[in-house]
């Protein structure tokens, strides 16, 4: 099964409007060769629109960090899928670490945002990964299997294809400590397993899974190599033109 690898970079609360309009234009530049990846970034939602802007005429995804799952309301403090994708946005990560872990989001609301974002039509990026205490306790497959389970409830198997998952395991994220890959392609490949369980395996065979976890220059090669990682989330790296532009051209 042939997947197109995807390259995302993930701004997180970094860059104001101007330094995220000059990223993206590198990106979009240094991108401009690669026919067979594709390539997203994630700036704050301060600079979507600008961002955007900057994007067309290239074949860069635009993406949003969160995303709420009602189109319009009184929710303080969130954005509808409706609205991001009026700023020109085409996917959204949810469930990262960070929203999990500062900001308390469980697996219930998870799946409600990946269920606003699908119906929506943008394109949901669902990321997982166990702590370090988890793996240490030897939870790592059973916190996957959960967060994956439940993360999907809901999510009939002719859309799971257009869905993208990430595996970041949390005492890799930002910590410059990254997974060997095969720590990566057995989480990888476990993941998949449980989506041929909940689905089925040709289903399961399209979906493209991500790893995250500080992904540089120095490992990314290593870790595409591997049969199902199918992509990177990057967050550090990402912010410099110089080495997401490296990453983007892994071999
Ligand atoms: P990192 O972040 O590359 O800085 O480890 C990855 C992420 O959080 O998506």
């Amino acid at each position: 099964m042939e997947r197109r690898p995807l390259i995302a970079g993930n701004w997180k609360m970094h860059l104001n409007v101007a330094d995220s309009v000059s990223l993206a234009a590198a990106v979009a530049a240094g991108s401009r060769d690669l026919g067979d990846r594709d390539v997203m970034i994630a700036p704050a939602f301060t600079a979507l629109a600008a961002v955007a802007e900057v994007l067309k005429g290239s074949s860069v995804f635009l993406a949003a960090q969160n995303v709420a799952w009602e189109r319009e309301g009184a929710y303080t403090g969130e954005i509808s899928p409706a609205m991001l994708m009026d700023v020109g946005a085409s996917m959204a990560i949810i469930g990262h670490s960070e929203r999990r872990h500062i900001f308390g989001e469980d697996n219930e609301m998870v799946n409600r945002r990946l269920l606003g974002a699908l119906n929506s039509g943008l394109v949901p990026i669902l990321c997982v990964g166990e702590t370090l205490d988890e793996r240490e306790e030897g939870e790592t497959f059973k916190v996957l299997e959960q967060q994956v389970c439940e993360g999907l409830e809901g999510v009939p198997g002719d859309r799971l294809p257009s869905l993208v998952l990430a595996y970041e395991p949390v005492w890799a994220i930002g910590t410059g400590k990254t997974a060997s890959r095969e720590q990566a392609q057995e989480a990888h490949s476990f993941i998949r397993d449980v989506l041929a369980d909940l689905y089925e395996k040709n289903l399961a065979g399209q979906v493209r899974i991500l790893y995250g976890g500080s992904v540089k220059p120095e490992n990314v090669d290593a870790l595409m190599a591997e049969p199902d990682i199918d992509g990177a989330l990057v967050g550090g790296a990402a912010l410099k033109a110089e080495s997401f532009d490296r990453i983007m051209h892994f071999s």
